[in-house]
């Protein structure tokens, strides 16, 4: 019987945290999107700066980045590599206290990075713009998740570890590094620090955390979450074990030394920016074994794309990932960087990978959850539909706004009349842009809309399913699903006297509320 399954598995697993993550993941991207659609506005109609310090597009651009790349991001990654590990590994959680810290510190960190970032208290190193006693936190939470991660790895049930934790375990392993080492600063006071890096250093230390924040983070995760979510919602196993097991190790090895691909024609040795671009080159290589891998598992049952919109979301990521890591590999020859970097385009490329390939996959994994962790349908198939198109279409106008814009910037950077002088002013460039900017929030709009879409259509699953009393049936409780887990478990107490209530989670026991079992 379904509801047995359900109770099983909601007994098992510490499903608790992993529902919390995910609903904080569709918020902070309604949140992050919101404030990107904003900035956008503000380039192409800047009258919206209102002369504030706090609304400026150089304060409000790093609140954008964080909230999607850590809050919408994080949350999407913690989520499914806690979903993915206990799952696969047929075990709970190696620590639920662990889980909740680790969920409270994150969410904490946000709310930090929400109240410094407006107020100009920043690093100024880009994805890494947190001030000191921020960053120890990151170190400090990301290293409980790390820790509670392998541990629920070693204490599993099944003989293999499955390719989706090769890949968490990969990026958890190699953010701690990079993160520390890019972080290294002395501290002259609470809100202010100096990089211990100074000049080219910095620079390349920088880019090398930079790169790799794209690189482990936003590639090696979502991957992880594409090698456990694309098969399960294909209900088909993985194409080849074999390719995965190999682009891993190639990923792994090779994307570290990417980062000078950002630094072309700077202060940084010449033959450094050739390897970078050499081995970028070569990257296409593991990067499409990853995408050919996820669509080939769904070969000989394509014909599922036509009604499930789930694994639309899934596919059309795995399509802009093949499309961004050709285009990487691209720009970082220094001929292509010549007229690339600097403008536009690296804001296209960036939004195919992020937009399309991690926001894709992730928005795909979401929807699965949804169902799983609260055992009922979405509340409307329809919007899904509603939100795949708007996702699509969106980033599709965002990444063409900025493709045409930047390689129009470049070229008119470039030109030169026949005396040998620039043939515009720098100025004539950014009132060339325009166009492409109001393009560009326009997109931008119409993908927060279908996130928008997204996070009402959550809720409102979360409430069919408390209305329908399917979480509370796996949950064998009466207590409603809506309280939060320390008025559950208070409420177990008070109502259930003779059971145990409350179990070392601090939140509501995994066990039925009637039940005195100890396992
Ligand atoms: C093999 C794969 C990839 C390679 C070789 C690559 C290469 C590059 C290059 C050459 C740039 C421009 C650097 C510059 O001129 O300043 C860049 C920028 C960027 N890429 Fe990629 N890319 C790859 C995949 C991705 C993916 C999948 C994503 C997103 C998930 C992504 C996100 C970014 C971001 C955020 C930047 C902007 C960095 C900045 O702030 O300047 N890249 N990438
Ligand atoms: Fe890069």
């Amino acid at each position: 019987m379904e509801a047995t399954a359900d109770r099983v598995a909601e007994q098992k697993y510490n499903f608790e945290v992993v529902r919390w993550f995910t609903v904080m993941a569709v918020v902070y991207l309604v949140i992050g999107a919101s404030v990107g659609v904003y900035i956008a506005s503000e380039l192409a109609w800047p009258f919206l700066n209102f002369d504030s310090p706090y609304l400026s597009f150089g304060r409000l651009r790093p609140l954008h980045t964080n909230a999607v790349i850590f809050a919408f991001g994080g949350c999407t990654l913690m989520a499914t590599a806690f979903y993915t590990v206990q799952r696969t590994c047929g075990v709970k959680l190696w620590s639920d206290k662990l889980a909740w810290f680790t969920f409270w510190g994150w969410n904490a960190i946000i709310l930090l990075a929400v109240l410094t970032l407006p107020l100009g208290l920043t690093q100024s190193k880009e994805y890494a713009e947190l001030e000191w006693p921020v960053d120890i936190l990151i170190a400090v939470v990301w290293l409980a998740f790390t820790f509670n991660f392998i541990m629920t790895i070693a204490i599993r049930k099944s003989s293999h570890i499955y390719v989706s934790n090769w890949f968490f375990l990969g990026m958890m392993i190699m953010i701690v590094y990079l993160h520390v080492v890019n972080s290294l600063a002395i501290p002259v006071g609470v809100f202010k620090s100096y990089s211990l890096f100074s000049g080219v250093q910095d620079a390349m230390i920088q880019w090398w955390w930079g790169h790799n924040a794209v690189g482990f983070y936003l590639t090696a995760g979502f991957l992880g979450i594409m090698y456990y979510f694309v098969p399960k919602q294909a209900n088909r196993p993985v194409y080849s074990y074999r390719l995965s097991v190999i682009h891993f190790w190639a990923l792994m090895f090779g994307y570290v030394w990417l980062g000078a691909h950002h630094l072309q024609y700077t202060a940084l040795p010449d033959w450094t920016g050739s390897l970078g671009a050499a081995v970028s080159l070569a990257m296409i290589i593991p990067s499409w074994g990853g995408a050919v891998n996820g669509m080939m598992t769904l070969s000989g049952a394509w014909d599922k794309l036509r009604t499930d919109y789930v694994l639309r979301f899934l596919i059309i990521a795995l399509a802009f990932y093949a499309m961004s890591t050709f285009e990487g590999p691209v720009m970082s020859l220094k001929t292509v960087n010549a007229l690339s970097h600097y403008t536009d385009w690296t804001i296209g490329h960036v939004h195919s990978g992020a937009l399309g390939w991690v926001a894709g996959i992730s928005i795909g994994a979401i929807y699965h959850l949804m169902t799983r962790l609260w055992y009922t349908e979405m509340w409307s198939e329809k919007l899904v539909n509603v939100h795949f198109w708007t996702a699509t279409i969106g980033t599709v106008i965002y990444v063409v706004a900025m493709w045409v814009s930047g390689i129009m910037q470049g070229l008119m950077w470039r030109a030169y009349d026949e005396y040998g002088t620039l043939a515009y002013t720098f100025v004539e460039s950014v009132a060339a842009m325009h166009p492409y900017y109001a393009m560009r929030a326009v997109g931008g709009g119409i993908f927060l809309f279908g996130a928008t879409i997204m996070l009402f259509n959550v809720l409102m699953t979360v409430r069919q399913s408390a209305k329908q009393g399917s979480l509370s049936t796996a949950r064998g409780t009466d207590i409603p699903d809506v309280w939060p887990d320390f008025v559950r478990d208070y409420l177990t107490r008070r109502l259930h006297p003779e059971s145990d209530g409350a179990s070392d989670t601090g939140g509501y026991t995994n066990k039925p509320a009637t039940s005195q079992s100890k396992s």
